[in-house]
């Protein structure tokens, strides 16, 4: 069976939609992305946040910078949408430029307005089980697997990718003790011996390793739940010039598991809803409405 993200993403913003319109008085959530460079993918990623953005009823800017801004440019603008009150939620579209720290610039943005949840007091406060904004990816991810009432309760959770904003802040959600989690979690990367001896005993697994169709059939258990995070652009002779691919091989896999994610229309959409959710929790404590 398809876990359509597309179509669980619409339903819960028809409810964030909702909560806006109901909102008290005429301040509604404001979400600012900044965008560094010209990458394809993160200029697509970022006109369809403000695109849901504008369909929930949040207002949304996207400040476009060059690839050669420097650091401390970057670090001024951000001090200033930090200080900006009619600013509810701060994102800067990742990755980015080589010459640009990536640490640094995510670690200005002021935690009340993290809507990435990529600051160090987010991602502290998500390990220790505090009320916080989650990374937008994992967020879906637990969102989506709640949707389709998947159980994760000593499941055997297996992740391939440890990356900072999917794979390690997964597996704490996973494990957590919460209605989401309780799952027993491997974390697998690169140096992980045997990688298939993992995998074939996940009741979910996750791919977030950035390897189109990494994952096939013999890699996974029968009635496995498989969800692949990966989206990259193979060039081919399309008309786009490029085709999305997943991390897992869908034709291959599909049959074997009992749920599968597509790509595109998995996970992607169920990152915007997190990010939508987390920047109206963010409007709601910065304006003290419970
Ligand atoms: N690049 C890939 N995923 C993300 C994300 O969730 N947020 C931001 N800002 N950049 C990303």
């Amino acid at each position: 069976m398809i876990l359509d993200g597309r179509k669980t993403a619409q339903q819960l913003k028809l409810g964030i939609a909702e909560e806006v319109a109901n909102l008290p008085g005429e301040k509604r959530p404001h979400l600012v992305a900044v965008l560094i460079g010209e990458d394809g993918a993160s200029q697509t990623y970022v006109k369809n946040k403000k695109i849901a953005c504008d369909k929930v009823g949040f207002h949304s800017t996207v400040i476009k910078l060059p690839e050669n801004t420097s650091e401390i440019a970057i670090l001024q603008k951000i001090k200033e949408l930090n200080q900006d009150p009619h600013i509810n939620g701060i994102i800067v579209q990742l990755p980015l430029p080589k010459h640009l720290n990536a640490s640094l610039i995510t670690q200005s943005i002021g935690p009340e307005k993290d809507v990435d949840g990529f600051h160090t007091e987010s991602l502290g406060k998500m390990i220790l089980n505090q009320q916080t904004f989650l990374p937008a990816t994992p967020f879906g991810i637990v969102k989506l697997i709640e949707a389709y009432d998947i159980p994760t309760r000593g499941k055997h959770a297996v992740i391939l990718g440890r990356s900072n904003i999917v794979g390690r802040p997964l597996s704490v959600l996973l494990s957590s003790n919460n209605k989401y989690g309780n799952a027993t979690v491997s974390l697998c990367h690169s140096k992980t011996e045997n990688v298939t001896n993992f995998t074939k005993q996940a009741d979910i697994l996750i791919a977030a390793l950035g390897i189109p169709k990494f994952v096939k059939d013999e890699m996974i258990k029968p009635g496995a739940t498989v969800i692949d995070v990966g989206i990259t652009r193979v060039a081919d002779d399309t008309p786009k010039g490029y085709t999305l691919q997943g991390d897992v091989d869908f034709e291959n896999v599909q049959n074997k598991a009992s749920y599968i994610t597509p790509v595109p229309g998995g996970v992607g959409p169920m990152t915007i809803l997190g990010l939508l959710t987390n920047t109206l929790q963010a409007f709601k404590k910065q304006n003290q409405i419970h």
